[in-house]
């Protein structure tokens, strides 16, 4: 892979933007507000990061879609046809607004970003671990407390793309299926953000220390994952 195109620069993006410099692949970033507004965000990351428009950054080999929910279908799907988009976003209806088809369990969140973005290979990854832990438990190959993160994808040939970036950013991944399964590491499900928590109990979690989680501890709480009431989601 050459160049990693990151849309959106918060939270996520910024992140998986700092492993994708440290691992030495180039990243072009960008947000609704343009490049200039990313001058600080570039200098911190150092060389191999620029900032650039959603056209520049969706032009890149694989790209990351790290928006708000509410956004994703707001990024023009003609230039990622035909490329794996890794898809971080999370539902929470109590702040995206009500969509009755995942309130109902009808659709996975990352189903209704594939259907936003026909032609385009989505690929649920980066979407049940939060933004500070990233940087926390990534660690090079062969680690021994390497941690393990699920993605899930209709595409096998993108989610083995997806897998070998998040190789190189620090991390394995197994894929966990279709986009219709992933609900497994949904949020509230046992698969979800705490399972990377040295103490999975704490209020905070965003300030809480990180601790690995290696592939059998997340093939274990995919497996006891039972599908959780979206629409009573609060967390
Ligand atoms: N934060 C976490 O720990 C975490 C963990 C797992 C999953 N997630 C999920 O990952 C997604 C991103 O979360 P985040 O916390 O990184 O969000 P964030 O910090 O609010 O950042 C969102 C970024 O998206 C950009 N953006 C918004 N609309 C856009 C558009 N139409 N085109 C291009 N860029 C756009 C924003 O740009 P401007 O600032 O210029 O508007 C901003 O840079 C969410 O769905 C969230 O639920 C987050």
């Amino acid at each position: 892979m050459s160049t990693l195109g990151v849309i959106g620069a918060g939270q996520i993006g910024s992140a998986v933007a700092r492993l994708a410099v440290a691992a030495g692949i180039p990243v072009v970033l960008a947000n609704t507000r343009g490049p200039e507004s990313l001058d600080a965000l570039i200098a911190e990351l150092g060389d191999g990061a620029t900032a650039g428009t959603v056209a520049d950054a969706s032009a890149q080999e694989i790209v990351v879609l790290a928006v708000p929910f509410t956004a994703h279908d707001q990024v023009p799907s003609g230039p990622l046809r035909g490329k794996t988009v890794l898809d971080p976003t999370n539902y929470y209806p109590y702040r995206d607004g009500r969509i009755a088809e995942l309130d109902d369990n009808g659709i996975t969140a990352s189903e209704t970003v594939q259907r936003a973005h026909p032609g385009v290979h989505i690929v649920k990854a980066f979407s049940n671990i939060n933004a500070p832990h990233i940087p926390q438990l990534a660690r090079p190959t062969g680690s021994p407390d390497r941690s393990t993160l699920p993605v899930a994808s209709d595409s096998t040939h993108a989610a083995m793309e997806a897998i070998d970036l998040l190789d190189r950013l620090g991390f394995d991944a197994i894929h966990t299926g279709p986009l219709s399964a992933s609900w497994r590491f949904e949020p509230e499900a046992a698969a979800y953000t705490r399972i990377y928590l040295a103490d999975p109990t704490v209020t905070d979690e965003m300030t809480a220390p990180a601790a690995p989680a290696d592939e059998s501890k997340v093939r274990a709480a995919l497996q006891r994952a039972t599908r959780v009431d979206v629409a009573q989601r609060t967390v």
